[in-house]
């Protein structure tokens, strides 16, 4: 399979970009590395969570999160203020006052990072991923402003920085799908989980 853009053969090989040859050669088909500035400016990285004790103290273990189905409603409840505290949102900005079960959209992109991220990934060196891993406690974390740096900013963190747990290599792939769909939420998990 031929991606269609040369210049995504090269930046999902990282590999390749050190032997590369420098751009004023192939200016046409290989762009600048983004200065570590823009790269830093187009998202924030992966780090550990700072929840791990808090969910471990309700019975859930940060290394082994089980599905949300699967946790009774005082669980849920009670871990409820992490996973809003992780992504710096308020309760009613997932969910319909005095009806906590009814479903929103913001549930369903909720549950499925649980599903998709929290449940099947870790950090590069093993540690436990959840919500603040990604979010530093903040609900919006991408500048797209700057495409080429937001995709090597990508690689950097969650290609490179994260590992899965099933043992397969991470890369796009993990997370976009193998024909690259930008809008994850929207596309991939539409309907599930
Ligand atoms: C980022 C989205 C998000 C935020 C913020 C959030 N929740 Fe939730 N909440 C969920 C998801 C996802 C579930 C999983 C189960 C489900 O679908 O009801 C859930 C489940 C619950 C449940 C159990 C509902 C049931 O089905 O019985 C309660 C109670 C709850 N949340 C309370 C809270 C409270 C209180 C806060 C604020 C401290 C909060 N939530 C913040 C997404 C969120
Ligand atoms: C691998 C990194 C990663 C992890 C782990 C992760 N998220 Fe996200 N999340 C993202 C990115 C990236 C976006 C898109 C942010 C943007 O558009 O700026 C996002 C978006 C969201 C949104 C939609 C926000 C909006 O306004 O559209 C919600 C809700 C959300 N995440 C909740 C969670 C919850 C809850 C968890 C933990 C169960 C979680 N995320 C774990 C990376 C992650
Ligand atoms: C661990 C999961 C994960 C991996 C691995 C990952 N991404 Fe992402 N990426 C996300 C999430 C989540 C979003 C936000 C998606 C959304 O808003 O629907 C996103 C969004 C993007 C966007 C912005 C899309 C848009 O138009 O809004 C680009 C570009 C992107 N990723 C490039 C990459 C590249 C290139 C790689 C591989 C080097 C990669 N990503 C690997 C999770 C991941």
């Amino acid at each position: 399979m031929r991606p269609r853009f040369s210049w995504l053969v090269w930046l999902v090989l990282p590999s390749c970009a050190a032997s590369a040859p420098r751009p004023s050669s192939s200016a046409a088909t290989r762009p600048v590395v983004p200065s570590p500035e823009r790269i830093a400016a187009a998202m924030p990285g992966v780090g550990p969570s700072a929840f791990a004790a808090e969910l471990t103290a309700h019975g859930v273990d940060p290394a082994n999160l089980p599905p949300l189905a699967a946790l009774d409603k005082a669980t849920l409840k009670a871990i409820m203020p992490s996973l809003s505290k992780a992504v710096g949102m308020g309760c009613s900005e997932c969910h319909v006052q005095h009806d906590y079960p009814a479903p929103t959209e913001m549930k369903r992109i909720a549950a499925g990072m649980w599903e998709h991220f929290a449940q099947k990934l870790t950090l590069a060196g093993g540690a436990p991923l959840y919500c603040d891993s990604c979010h530093h406690g903040q609900r919006k974390l991408l500048s797209r402003a700057d495409l080429p740096a937001l995709n090597f900013a990508m690689d950097q963190a969650y290609a490179q920085g994260i590992h899965r747990k099933d043992g397969a290599e991470n890369d796009c792939s993990t997370c976009h799908g193998k024909h690259f769909e930008p809008h994850i939420e929207d596309k991939l998990w539409r309907g599930q989980p």
